[in-house]
């Protein structure tokens, strides 16, 4: 039996048990797996799902939150309604999409289609729990892939934190390779358990690993005040000589898919 052969038919396996079970992805059972291992969602949450579609995670945080629970997902592409979701089509980083979620955020309909108690004009109602699953449009060059996802993810924890109650919890995939400690080491400076998991429902030739952060602080440690993740990751891939920020001309772009990289001629 070849290694291809069992991999494919592990994919399917999952393929088959999303389909049997109503999910509209077998990345479902990742966020159940991470759930089981961790329980990031409670009943009654209120849980943002960042880069949700086809909508499977957005139905495992439903089932997870419960009927006093508020889910609201965003994605880039249009996701078909799931019931007592409330989805977003747009990009994480524009702010149209920010300002989307943070209305629906202040309108806090349940995912039973009551409304939370009102809040007051200058306050804002902040999420206990943020997953993402987002990943870039890949490419098919591993280094460009995993370089996007590397500044993706750190764009993510940039714009969501701001909206994650102090002790809530985050969970992102996030492709393994050069500069993942880079974001780890951010993470760490701004909650109080990060570790990284591996869900059986991941393919076995799958780089995705996924960082899984418990506890926000109230504040990041000291280092990290004032600073943003992807300043962080940056500081962190010029500390390994991946990129040079801020040097001289003139300079020739090298093929990589960190856009700052470049090389003295
Ligand atoms: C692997 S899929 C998510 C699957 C989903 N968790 C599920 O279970 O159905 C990753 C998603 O991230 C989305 N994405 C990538 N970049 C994004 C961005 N900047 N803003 C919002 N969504 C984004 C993609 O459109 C894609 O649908």
């Amino acid at each position: 039996m070849s290694k291809r052969w069992f991999q494919e038919h592990q994919r399917d396996t999952w393929r088959r048990q999303a389909r049997s079970k109503g999910y509209r992805s077998r990345s479902a059972f990742k966020l159940k797996q991470i759930q089981d291992k961790f329980t990031l969602i409670n009943e009654g949450d209120l849980v943002l799902d960042v880069g949700c579609h086809p909508g499977g995670w957005v139905q495992v945080s439903v089932e997870e939150t419960g009927s006093n629970g508020l889910v609201i997902g965003i994605d880039l592409l249009a996701c078909a309604p799931v019931d007592g979701a409330q989805l977003v089509i747009g990009d994480v980083a524009d702010e149209s999409s920010q300002d989307a979620i943070l209305e629906l955020l202040r309108e806090g309909r349940k995912v039973d289609g009551s409304i939370l108690p009102e809040i007051g004009v200058d306050e804002t109602r902040l999420f206990n729990t943020i997953v993402s699953d987002i990943s870039p449009r890949l490419t098919g060059q591993y280094d460009r892939d995993q370089a996007i996802s590397l500044e993706l993810v750190a764009l993510v924890l940039d714009f969501t934190l701001p909206l994650l109650a102090t002790g809530g919890s985050f969970v992102t995939k996030i492709f393994q390779g050069t500069g993942i400690e880079g974001v780890v080491n951010a993470a760490k400076q701004r909650f109080s358990r990060v570790q990284r998991f591996s869900p059986v429902a991941s393919r076995k030739s799958s780089s995705e690993v996924f960082i899984v952060c418990k506890h926000k602080l109230l504040k990041p440690k000291k280092g990290s005040r004032g600073t943003t993740v992807s300043q962080e990751l940056n500081s962190h891939l010029e500390s390994k000589g991946i990129i040079q920020l801020n040097e001289p001309e003139p300079e020739t772009e090298v093929k990589s898919g960190f856009r700052r990289v470049s090389k003295k001629e």
